[in-house]
């Protein structure tokens, strides 16, 4: 906190001078760590923020090596190859994640958004901790094929890195823990809640829906927000939405609870920024929305654990929508996109 002070009280320093100097226009963040305010229209996170306190060195550390290639074993794939910015951190046009030897993975990358408001990770909820939760990629032999211990030996080695790492830990040997803590800073700043649509829900900048986003908005709370539910627009469950031609190719969240009644199931995705993060579903087999849209209307299929949502009674399974709801839906979906957040220089890769 005392940290978080400081880094206030410089900032403002920075901007008294510059305005004693008459560069009135040059822009000075109000808060150099992104994320740090809690949204109106979101519920309470669950990473609590004091707990790592935003610090503007360790967020900037965090960044760092959240876009550092070093972290893979070949020094090829950083974090932000597959999490890239102007996709909300996805991997835009990527069906499924790329490693280092350009090894295939076996499923889609998710965006990077509110991760603060998550308690379980991934497809499949495996890794409950954001913190520790960078382990798994940098040691899957599929990803950055890296061990924790030689990334520290790199970083060590780096003309720069230990300064960095001794001004905001102290000084002493780079830790395991200092790397996770400081690249946490980084994954939880990633807030996206400034789109058009949180404008207008909040009441802010006289944003307005067109009537075809409010019937679409209609539609969407209607028919998807069972699962794709409140603000954050995810209820975190894990469902069975009826890809089920690959039933149990990937087994979902069975692969962590090991119950058959889980077979299939995969965590109900946010909607936040959707038109930026094709291609779609935990194999990325959409390449577009309205590829999605026809999924639910026709092509839903049976499965053992298809979702009670998607099997009303009577004959058909899905959800049945005519082409100008679907289309509807889908100009809904695109006021979900946060400009601003997939624009944020503070959350870019730093020269
Ligand atoms: C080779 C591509 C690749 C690299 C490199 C990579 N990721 Fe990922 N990331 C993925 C994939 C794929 C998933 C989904 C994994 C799954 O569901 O099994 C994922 C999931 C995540 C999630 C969970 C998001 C959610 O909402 O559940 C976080 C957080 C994350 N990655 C952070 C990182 C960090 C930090 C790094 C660098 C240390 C990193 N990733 C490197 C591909 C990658
Ligand atoms: C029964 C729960 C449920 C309902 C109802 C539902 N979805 Fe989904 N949705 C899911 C699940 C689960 C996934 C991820 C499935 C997977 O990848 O295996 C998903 C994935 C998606 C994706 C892809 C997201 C991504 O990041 O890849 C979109 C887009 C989507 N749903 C939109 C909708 C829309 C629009 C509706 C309403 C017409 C809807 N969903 C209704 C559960 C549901």
């Amino acid at each position: 906190m005392k940290r978080l002070i400081a880094a206030s009280l410089a900032f403002g320093l920075v901007g008294l001078l510059l305005a004693g100097c008459g560069l009135h226009d040059v822009p000075v963040p109000e808060n150099p760590v992104p994320g740090t305010m809690l949204p109106a229209n979101f519920p309470a996170p669950v990473y609590a923020l004091n707990a790592n306190a935003p610090d503007a060195a360790t967020f900037a550390l965090g960044r760092s090596l959240f876009y550092d290639p070093r972290l893979s074993r070949d020094g090829s794939v950083s974090c932000g190859s597959c999490h890239q910015q102007f996709a909300a951190f996805a991997h835009q046009g990527h069906r499924l994640s790329h490693g280092v030897d350009n090894r295939l993975g076996t499923r889609n990358a998710p965006a990077l958004q509110n991760l603060r408001w998550k308690s379980e990770f991934f497809w499949d909820g495996g890794p409950k901790n954001l913190e520790t939760l960078p382990l798994a990629p940098l040691t899957n032999p599929l990803e950055m094929d890296e061990t924790l211990s030689h990334v520290l030996t790199k970083l060590t080695a780096d003309p720069i890195y230990p300064q960095r790492f001794a001004r905001v830990y102290g000084s002493g040997p780079i830790t395991s823990y200092q790397f996770l803590r400081a690249l946490a800073q980084f994954t939880a700043a990633l807030t996206s809640a400034n789109s058009r649509y949180d404008q207008y829900v909040r009441g802010e900048n006289h944003a307005q829906l067109s009537a075809a986003e409010q019937r679409g908005r209609v539609l969407v709370t209607q028919k998807c927000a069972n699962c794709h539910a409140s603000d954050l627009f995810t209820d975190e469950t894990y469902r069975n939405n009826g890809l089920s031609d690959t039933f149990g190719a990937d087994s979902g969240r069975a692969h962590i609870t090991g119950r058959p009644t889980d077979v299939g199931r995969f965590k109900v995705p946010s909607l936040r920024n959707i038109a930026l993060t094709a291609p779609y579903m935990h194999d990325g087999r959409f390449q577009t929305l309205e590829q999605v849209l026809a999924h639910y209307d026709h092509g839903v299929v049976a499965s053992p654990t298809l979702d009670p949502a998607l099997r009303p009674t009577g004959s058909s399974l899905g959800i049945p929508l005519t082409a100008t709801e679907q289309a509807d839906i889908i100009t809904f979906l695109r006021t979900l996109t946060d400009d601003a957040f997939v624009h944020d220089p503070r959350l870019a890769e730093q020269p």
